[in-house]
């Protein structure tokens, strides 16, 4: 199955660290995953053999087993109590997205929440590499749980565009890389962030602000760790091997001088997909070095391709995947002909053993996007029952898509120029 995220739109390849690499034998997604619209996997990445687990913010591939990274990664699984704990600490039910495993782990997600309740600020940092135009449904999943986040903990929120990476990773001018940031700004704004709140920044323009952050973390970070955590090689331009100080930096209070002057007591909460986690993971390690307070964490799992195991979800490849510019009509062909459906061959097949919910992209994308929780269940059950067939669970997905695309459209539309500059305007923001 290919599956992409929201972001890791990484083109450079290298080994990834053996200890990233396993073989994942209870999970139903399958084979193949793209990090995102541009980064379509390699399956000869995935070196020994066909099943092998790698996750890197290179290569996303193989059968993911998500309780297998956890242990890999050394992150924590976000458990019952985890979330009554959010629920009761913020007075605000959990997001659908945690409550269904969508966002699974964490790292010291329980500190952030001890922040809040002893009324303590905080922010939240999550970032896109803007490498195309156009943005699919994927890449709106971290956002628009970040746009939750911020409407729960009402704090500031940093968002880094990183055109610099974009650069230096794929075949694309830096003019061009800046403008994307620009464009792909908006699709991030109409997801309903609070501009009070909200700074929205290139590296190419900010750099200057979060310089100071950038040599420090650069001088306690290695070029032997930082081949072991991201797997370059040695042909590798020198600008990958610097960049993940870069993405470290706004995890810092002090990176955000307009909005929290020199304090360095800021906790700072990531939201992002699992594929980004070597990078925080480095961040962490060097942040007590330097006096910082390590950022926290929480993950999401990736989202699927529409073609299921059968193709790639690509920027490129019309078909692969649902764009926030699509259409009504473009959306339900897209379902109807392009959909992997873990229906049976026959209706009378279907009828006696039911659809396979774990390799129904229909199914999969209503767990993502049909947020009454009642609603998703009956579907599950009448469709796995095979009460319910392949078809007629691709028009509930039809349904529930378009007027989400419609709505991203409408709110996209609203987002001029001038707005976009204020919110990549460095500038004070409100606190709490
Ligand atoms: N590297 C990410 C990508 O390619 C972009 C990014 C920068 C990011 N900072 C981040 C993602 C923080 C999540 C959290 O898309």
């Amino acid at each position: 199955m290919s599956v992409i995220v929201g972001r890791g739109t990484w083109v450079g390849r290298g080994a990834a660290p053996s200890h990233l690499h396993a073989s994942a034998p209870c999970c139903n997604m399958s084979s193949e995953h793209t990090l995102s619209s541009d980064a379509p996997c390699d399956p000869s990445d995935t070196a020994n053999g066909e099943d092998e687990m790698v996750v890197t913010p290179n290569t996303v591939s193989g059968k993911i087993d998500y309780d297998k990274l956890i242990r890999d990664f050394g992150s924590q699984k976000i458990s019952p109590e985890l979330i009554e704990r959010f629920e009761r600490v913020t007075g605000k039910p959990a997001h659908p997205w945690i409550k269904r495993g969508i966002f699974f782990s964490h790292r010291d997600l329980d500190m952030i929440l001890d922040a809040f309740a002893a009324k303590k600020p905080m922010y939240l940092y999550t970032g896109r590499g803007p490498s195309s135009e156009a943005l699919h449904l994927g890449h709106l999943v971290p956002f628009m749980f970040t746009k939750y986040l911020q409407d729960v903990f009402q704090c500031p929120l940093v968002v880094q565009m990183t055109d610099d990476e974009k650069f230096l990773w794929k075949d694309l001018a830096l003019d061009e890389c800046h403008r994307l940031a620009f464009e792909n700004a908006k699709d991030i704004i109409a997801c309903g962030f609070d501009i009070s709140r909200t700074l929205i920044f290139s590296d190419l323009d900010y750099i200057g602000h979060m310089y100071p952050n950038v040599v420090k973390i650069q001088k306690a970070v290695t070029y032997n760790q930082v081949k072991g955590i991201f797997g370059f090689d040695d042909s590798v331009n020198i600008g990958k091997h610097a960049f993940p100080a870069v993405q470290a930096a706004p995890s810092f209070p002090n990176s955000f001088p307009h909005v929290f002057g020199a304090r360095v007591d800021v906790p700072c909460l990531i939201p992002c997909a699992i594929d980004q986690d070597p990078y925080f993971r480095m961040t962490r390690d060097v942040a007590p070095r330097l006096g910082y307070l390590k950022p926290a964490l929480i993950h999401s799992k990736f989202f699927p391709a529409l073609q299921g195991s059968s193709g790639k979800m690509s920027a490129s490849d019309e078909n692969s995947a649902i764009f926030c510019t699509d259409t009504p009509a473009q959306i339900a062909t897209k379902v109807k002909t392009h959909a992997f459906s873990g229906g049976r061959q026959t209706v009378e097949e279907h009828r006696q053993m039911g659809g396979d919910l774990s390799t129904d992209i229909p199914y999969q994308w209503l767990t993502f996007f049909l947020f009454d929780d009642e609603r998703l269940q009956a579907i599950g059950e009448e469709y796995s029952s095979g009460r319910m067939l392949s078809g007629e669970i691709k028009a509930e997905l039809i349904k529930v898509l378009q007027p989400l695309v419609k709505q991203h459209q409408l709110a996209r539309s609203m987002v001029t120029d001038e707005i976009v500059k204020t919110f990549m305007t460095p500038r004070r923001l409100l606190l709490s």
